[in-house]
């Protein structure tokens, strides 16, 4: 049976875990293909409250296989520290699994993260310092850790040794830092092995094997499409392939597996951390959304930066992905405004344009549309028919511009605050 892919369009914190969460109810498996803990993926039902950092979406379903993917990077410390949190939160984990082939993210990649962004000055990316970057880096040099090589004491120490001669260097010769000591880091992560290893499977051939046993296959991305290392803004990027093409890569399997490609957009643009960001808004109307969207970052807490929708942004997005379907969510955030602007060109040195420049600067601004508000709570409505007059124009806009429809729209972080748009088409795909 094809399998769906979950992509975020923006810069990340769209509300993919809460989608995923939404949809593994009808899958056999979720998995997570890029990123690592730079993620913090939120699930709200009824009263509970959870993150989930690098476990897969689908935890919550105590019948859904959930692995963490050849093409993540793993902090094996705060893999463990989440699955403890997730039971004592009464969550089974028992149908977690890791990838062999994932890279394991190590303390010297955490204090590398820290020390280049302190070393770039004002021209730090702003990135989460949980050693992404650092571990991306080692695995394409060819000298990174695996979890197979975790699993095995002897390679383990040969490469842990070469590591933190190297490392050593760097943080005390050109960032004037302290060592770190190799023994207390070997016995720290020696204990993690023998924590995890029952967890680690060949993820490669497991997901061959259930796709042939037509079980249905959800695969949740992390950050979006505008952090993507080869297509996102460049250098304000994350380090892995964010896009749907990252997939394939990311788990091993051919494109021809895939079928239906979910990309889910907010209402609206934020982002965390540094870099261009073309429709950012003036800061009355910016904490007027971070409140009511309480904007600030699942993994870091940091206030999250906030703007009109990007329609040429999000055109970009959906056409590197493929995107066939799109989420809306965050939709009541805007409830209360008068004016809703919606960005279908941009400024770019005195021309305007209608393309996302691969060079984008902070410089390009964008042109836009006024919509009127709808000045209603939307947060309880469940049939589209009942939306109000003017949300429905706004909606009807962005499927006009995309040429795409929006299959489901979020109108709150609670699991069950969803209108299905076209319920025979959501059924068809996702039962
Ligand atoms: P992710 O990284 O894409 O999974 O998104 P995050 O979980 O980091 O950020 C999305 C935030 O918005 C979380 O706090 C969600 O609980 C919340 N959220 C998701 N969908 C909606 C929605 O439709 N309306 C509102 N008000 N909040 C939502
Ligand atoms: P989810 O999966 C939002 C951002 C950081 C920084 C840049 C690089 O929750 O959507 P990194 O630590 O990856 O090297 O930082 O990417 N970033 C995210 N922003 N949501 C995320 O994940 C992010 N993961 C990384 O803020 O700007
Ligand atoms: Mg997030």
């Amino acid at each position: 049976m094809p399998s769906n892919v979950i992509v975020g369009l923006q810069w990340g914190d769209e509300g993919k875990g809460k989608i995923t969460d939404l949809l593994a109810k009808n899958s056999d498996y979720v998995i997570r293909y890029q990123g690592g803990n730079n993620s913090g993926h939120s699930i709200h039902i009824k009263n509970s409250y959870f993150v989930l950092h690098l476990v897969p979406s689908g935890v919550i379903y105590s019948g859904v296989k959930c692995i963490v993917g050849p093409g993540v990077v793993i902090d094996p410390k705060s893999f463990i520290q989440e699955i403890q949190n997730l039971e004592s939160m009464g969550i089974n984990t028992s149908k977690v699994f890791l990838a062999k082939r994932a890279h394991i993210t190590m303390p010297y990649h955490c204090l590398l993260d820290q020390y280049q962004e302190e070393a770039l000055g004002d021209k730090s990316i702003g990135t989460t310092h949980k050693g992404i970057g650092p571990t991306y880096v080692d695995k394409i040099n060819r000298t990174g850790i695996r979890v197979l090589d975790l699993l095995n004491l002897e390679v383990f120490h040969k490469k842990l040794k070469y590591h933190i001669d190297l490392k050593n260097k760097i943080f005390t010769k050109i960032f004037q830092k302290k060592p770190l000591f190799f023994q207390s880091i070997y016995e720290e992560y020696i204990e993690y092995a023998k924590i995890l290893s029952d967890r680690v499977v060949d993820a490669v051939y497991e997901i061959h094997e259930a796709f042939h046993h037509k079980k249905k296959i959800l695969f949740e991305g992390a950050q979006a499409m505008l952090l993507d290392i080869n297509y996102g803004t460049y250098p304000y990027v994350t380090t892995s392939s964010t896009s749907t093409g990252g997939v394939c890569t990311g788990v091993g399997i051919p494109p021809n597996f895939l079928k239906n490609f979910i990309g889910i957009t907010k209402a609206y643009c934020t982002r965390v951390g540094f870099g261009p960001f073309p429709t950012e808004i003036g800061s009355e109307m910016n904490d007027v959304i971070r409140k009511k969207g309480n904007e600030y970052g699942a993994t870091t807490k940091r206030p999250r930066r906030c703007g009109w929708l990007d329609l040429i942004a999000l055109k970009y997005s959906c056409m590197i992905n493929g995107v066939n379907y799109l989420v809306l969510t965050k939709l009541d955030v805007l409830s209360e405004l008068e004016i809703i602007k919606i960005c279908v060109k941009y400024k770019c040195n005195d021309k305007i344009i209608q393309y996302f420049p691969a060079n984008i600067k902070q410089e390009v601004k964008g042109i836009y549309v006024d919509l009127p508000g709808w000045k209603q709570d939307i947060s309880h409505i469940h049939e589209y028919e009942d939306l109000p007059k003017n949300c429905k124009k706004y909606i009807k806009f962005i499927e006009v511009y995309l040429n795409l429809e929006i299959l489901l729209i979020s109108v709150g972080s609670e699991r069950n605050q969803n209108i299905i748009k076209n319920k025979s088409l959501f059924f068809k795909i996702f039962t």
